[in-house]
């Protein structure tokens, strides 16, 4: 920072207001986390000023001698991590690794099979406001009524159908385990591709907290800045015979130059999943979603699905009278910090839905348990339900400001 305060003072101090946001304030945003400092680290080093095209020993400029072996480094650990037979680490985030599934095998206009978003699924799924939706002919399956899990004999059904070119599993909200085996199963009846986009569940899936897609799917796409606690970016695993194709389509087709800075923190993210420390954060990660989960019910509030087995807790507020973007927005005001959501069935309008999504990846990463999540649950009912005093709220504040000192944000993992 020595340098950026005297560039740019006024910059330099929102990054330091960004750190005390983040130090006293709980996140329970399932789409981010708290990156070690090696991280960020690596994402600030003299990395990022190398231009590089292609791929190692076939690139289009000179001077790649570090960079090579950065992103070689990158793929060798990516690919023993999520033993996968190929890998490429260069998307600069889950869309675009998504994008150059896509193009790798398809061509316009083909029809894809894929997750609906108010039932879970992501914008890159072929949402009506995405890109992908004017390139592929996107249908949608969803979740069934009752059990808000995903009705795979509709997915069969509606593949025996549409015979789609791709089926793609993985969600964004979605807080249950995916049956990639069955969907796999489904991807071959009707000769079709099958791409798994675990953005969400990489971290858990690199712990072996949860069954991994790898071994069920043509591809699997991920980001490293949700449950894999990296830096931003996206990576794409898949068989061999496709990795030429995935690396064309990757570059020059989806992306010009890569970012060194981000492949090294790629690098990084995946010697540091190999750690116990990693791993066992994975699975507290879980256990706390179940036990938030366990405690919103207790208080009476409606569960998505339930339940959950993995880092996302879903909660309807449509009983409790009030939207998602209210709970979020007072929720925010007392240090609590996740995000509005759609509900499968929602009857609100997108700016206000009817959910919050809690996310307990960024709290286990601090280090927190059972006690913490109860906690923390108790403080979020009073502050959306029971208190609208400012005397209440102020109290609630403090209690979160405790919670924060006792759990520093982590520096190593
Ligand atoms: C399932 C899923 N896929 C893809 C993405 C897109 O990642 P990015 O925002 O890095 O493009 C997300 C992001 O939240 C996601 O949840």
């Amino acid at each position: 920072m020595r340098y950026l305060s005297q560039d740019d003072p006024e910059l330099a101090g929102l990054v330091i207001d960004e750190e005390k946001r983040l130090e006293t304030t709980l996140n329970l945003i399932a789409a981010e986390n708290h990156a070690p400092r090696s991280v960020n680290e690596v994402l600030g080093s003299i990395f990022n000023t190398k231009t590089i095209e292609g791929y190692p020993g076939g690139r289009f400029h000179a001077g790649c001698v570090h960079a090579d072996q950065v992103e070689d480094l990158a793929r060798q650990r990516g690919k023993k991590l999520f033993n996968a037979e190929y890998i490429n680490v260069q998307p600069h985030s889950g869309t675009s690794a998504n994008l150059a599934v896509y193009f790798s095998v398809l061509e316009t206009g083909d029809r894809v099979l894929s997750m609906s978003l108010p039932h879970g699924g992501h914008l890159s799924h072929g949402h009506s406001a995405s890109i992908t939706s004017r390139c592929f002919d996107f249908s949608h399956y969803k979740v069934d009524s009752k059990t808000e899990r995903i009705d795979y004999d509709r997915v069969r059904q509606m593949a025996r159908q549409l015979n789609p070119r791709m089926i793609v599993a993985g969600a964004s909200s979605y807080p249950r385990l995916i049956d990639y085996e069955k969907m796999a199963e489904i991807a071959r009846e009707v000769s079709a591709f099958f791409m798994a986009d675990m953005a969400h569940l990489a971290g858990l899936v690199a712990a072996g907290a949860i069954p991994s897609p790898v071994p069920f799917c043509d591809f699997v796409t991920f980001t490293c800045y949700k449950t894999m606690i990296g830096g931003r970016g996206g990576v794409i695993l898949c068989r061999k015979k496709y990795g030429k194709k995935i690396d064309q389509a990757v570059f020059p087709g989806c992306q010009g130059t890569s970012a060194v800075n981000l492949l090294a923190a790629k690098a990084l993210i995946f010697k540091i999943a190999t750690r116990e420390k990693f791993i066992s954060i994975q699975k507290k990660t879980i256990e706390n979603a179940r036990t938030l989960a366990r405690e919103f019910k207790e208080m009476g509030y409606r569960i998505v699905t339930g339940g959950t087995d993995n880092h996302q807790v879903l909660l309807d507020l449509t009983a409790r009278e009030m939207s998602g973007k209210f709970a979020e927005t007072r929720l925010e005001s007392v240090g609590i910090v996740l995000n509005r959501n759609l509900v499968p069935q929602d009857e609100k309008t997108p700016g206000r839905v009817s959910g919050i999504r809690l996310g307990t990846n960024g709290l286990s990463a601090r280090g927190m348990g059972a006690a913490e999540m109860k906690r923390i649950a108790r403080l979020m009912d009073s502050a959306m339900v029971n208190s609208t005093g400012k005397e209440v709220l102020a109290g609630i504040r403090e209690e979160v400001l405790d919670l924060c000192r006792a759990f520093p944000i982590i520096k190593q993992i």
